[in-house]
C-alpha cells in the first residue's frame, strides 16, 4: 500500500511525525511524503523534520503566501501533478490549512481516496478559512479520524452516518506526540526564564487580522507581562508582520517561534497557558496546565465543559482577569479524553 501524505504547516508537522514513525514500523506500507511549502522558515519548518525524526519530503513544493484562492489554487496544481507522478492508493491529510483542502480536493478529483486525520471538529464559525477547509475535506473524505467523541458526533449530526464514508476515532494524535517527545524537553536556549511565568502564542486570522482585537490582545499581554508575571511568547511570522503593520508594541518577553521540544519545555515549566492556537489548548492539558484561550470559539469544547479552559475572546479585561484567576492552576488530565497516545498506530492499522 502506497500512502501520499500531503503537508505543509507546522502543526501539521508534528501531527505527522507519530503516523510517519508508526508507518515505519509496519510492514506493507510506504509513504510519500509531500510537502507544500505553505510554512517555510526553518524554525516553522525543518527545525520540525530535524527534532521529530520525519522523513525528508520526497516532493518539496514552494507555495507560500497570496490570497486563499492563490495559494490553494496553485497547491491544487502542482499536488495534482505529484499524485499522477506517483500513483499512490491513498492520500493522507491532517487537520484544516490551505494545504489539507487542496490535498484532499486533488486527491478526491482523481478518485484516489482520501483519509483526514482530525476529522468532525467544528467551531460552527464559517468566517474561519480552517472551518471552510476542515468541512470541505471531511466531505471528499473516506476515512475520517475523529481525535474526540464531539467529533464523531459532529459528523453524524451532519449525516455522516448514512454516507459510505467511515467515520472513526482512535483519538488525538497530538497525545501521543506530547507523550512521545516529553522526555525531549529543552530549556529555549538563551532564554533565561524566572521559575514562575505565561507561555503565550498569538497567530489566529481572526485576532491578527481585526485591528481591534490585535491592538485589545497586545494591551492586555503588555498588562500581565507587567503587573502580573512574565510573558513568554514564540512569535508566529503571521503575527510579527501584523504588529508592525498595524503600529503597536507587544512588550512582552518575545521569542522567535521555537522547536517542539522548546516548546514542550515550556508547556512543563509555565503556570498558565494563554492562546488563540488550537493545538497549544490541548497541549496545556497534557501537561496540567490551565489554558486561557483568546477565541470566542473552540472546536475543543470538552476542555472548556471539563474546567480546564476558560474562553474569553479578545476582550482585554476579560483577558486580564481570567489569566490572574488561572495562574498557577493545575489540571488533571485523568478523563482520557483524547485517547492515551495510541492515535497514531490504529490510524496506520486501518490504512492498510
Ligand atoms: C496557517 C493555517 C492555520 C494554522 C497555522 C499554524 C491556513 C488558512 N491557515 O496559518 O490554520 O493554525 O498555519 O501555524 O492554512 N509566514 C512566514 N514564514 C513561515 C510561515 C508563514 O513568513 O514560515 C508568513 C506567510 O508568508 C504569511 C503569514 O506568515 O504572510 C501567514 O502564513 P499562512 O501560512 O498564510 O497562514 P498562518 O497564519 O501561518
Ligand atoms: N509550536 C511550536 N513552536 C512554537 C509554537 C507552537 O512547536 O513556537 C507547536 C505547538 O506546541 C503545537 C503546534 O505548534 O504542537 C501548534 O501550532 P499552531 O499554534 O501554529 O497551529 P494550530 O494548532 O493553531 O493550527
Amino acid at each position: 500500500m502506497k500512502i501520499l501524505t500531503i503537508i505543509g504547516a507546522r502543526p501539521q508537522f508534528i501531527k505527522a511525525s507519530v503516523v510517519s514513525r508508526a508507518i515505519q514500523q509496519t510492514k506493507g506500507i510506504q509513504e510519500i511524503m509531500l510537502h507544500t511549502g505553505q510554512h517555510f522558515d526553518a524554525n516553522m519548518s525543518d527545525i520540525f523534520f530535524n527534532q521529530l525524526g520525519i522523513p525528508r519530503p520526497d516532493i518539496q513544493l514552494d507555495i507560500h503566501g497570496g490570497g486563499h484562492g492563490e495559494m490553494t489554487g496553485r497547491m491544487l496544481i502542482e499536488i495534482e501533478q505529484s499524485l499522477l507522478a506517483h500513483k499512490p492508493d491513498r492520500v493522507l491529510v491532517y487537520g484544516d490549512t490551505n494545504s489539507t483542502l487542496a490535498g484532499a480536493l486533488a486527491a478526491a478529483k482523481l478518485h484516489i481516496p482520501v483519509a483526514h486525520v482530525e476529522a468532525g471538529l467544528r467551531s460552527f464559525n464559517m468566517q474561519m478559512p480552517e472551518e471552510i477547509n476542515r468541512i470541505l475535506t471531511d466531505q471528499i473524505s473516506e476515512l475520517l479520524f475523529c481525535p474526540t467523541k464531539t467529533a464523531v458526533k459532529n459528523l453524524e449530526n451532519e449525516g455522516f452516518a448514512s454516507k459510505p464514508a467511515k467515520v472513526l476515532q482512535p483519538g488525538d494524535v497530538m497525545q501521543d506526540a506530547a507523550l512521545l517527545f516529553a522526555e525531549k524537553a529543552a530549556a529555549p536556549a538563551g532564554s533565561n526564564l524566572p521559575e514562575s511565568f505565561v507561555l503565550a502564542t498569538l497567530h489566529r486570522a481572526e485576532n491578527t487580522d481585526n485591528p481591534e482585537r490585535l491592538a485589545s490582545i497586545v494591551n492586555a499581554l503588555n498588562k500581565i507581562h507587567r503587573e502580573q508575571a512574565l510573558v513568554v511568547l514564540p512569535l508566529h511570522p503571521r503575527t510579527r508582520k501584523l504588529i508592525a503593520q498595524q503600529g503597536l508594541e507587544l512588550n512582552v518577553h518575545l521569542i522567535d517561534p521555537v522547536g517542539y521540544f522548546e516548546m514542550v519545555w515550556l508547556l512543563d515549566h509555565c503556570q498558565l497557558v494563554l492562546t488563540d492556537s488550537g493545538g497549544v489548548q490541548k497541549e496545556a492539558f497534557f501537561f496540567g496546565k490551565a489554558c486561557v484561550t483568546m477565541r470566542d470559539q473552540t472546536e475543543w469544547v470538552e476542555l472548556v465543559e471539563a474546567g480546564a479552559n476558560e474562553l474569553v475572546g479578545a476582550d482585554g479585561d476579560l483577558i486580564i482577569e481570567a489569566a490572574a484567576q488561572n495562574f498557577g492552576r493545575i489540571v488533571d488530565d485523568a478523563s482520557n479524553l483524547y485517547g492515551g497516545g495510541k492515535a497514531a498506530l490504529q490510524i496506520v492499522k486501518e490504512l492498510l
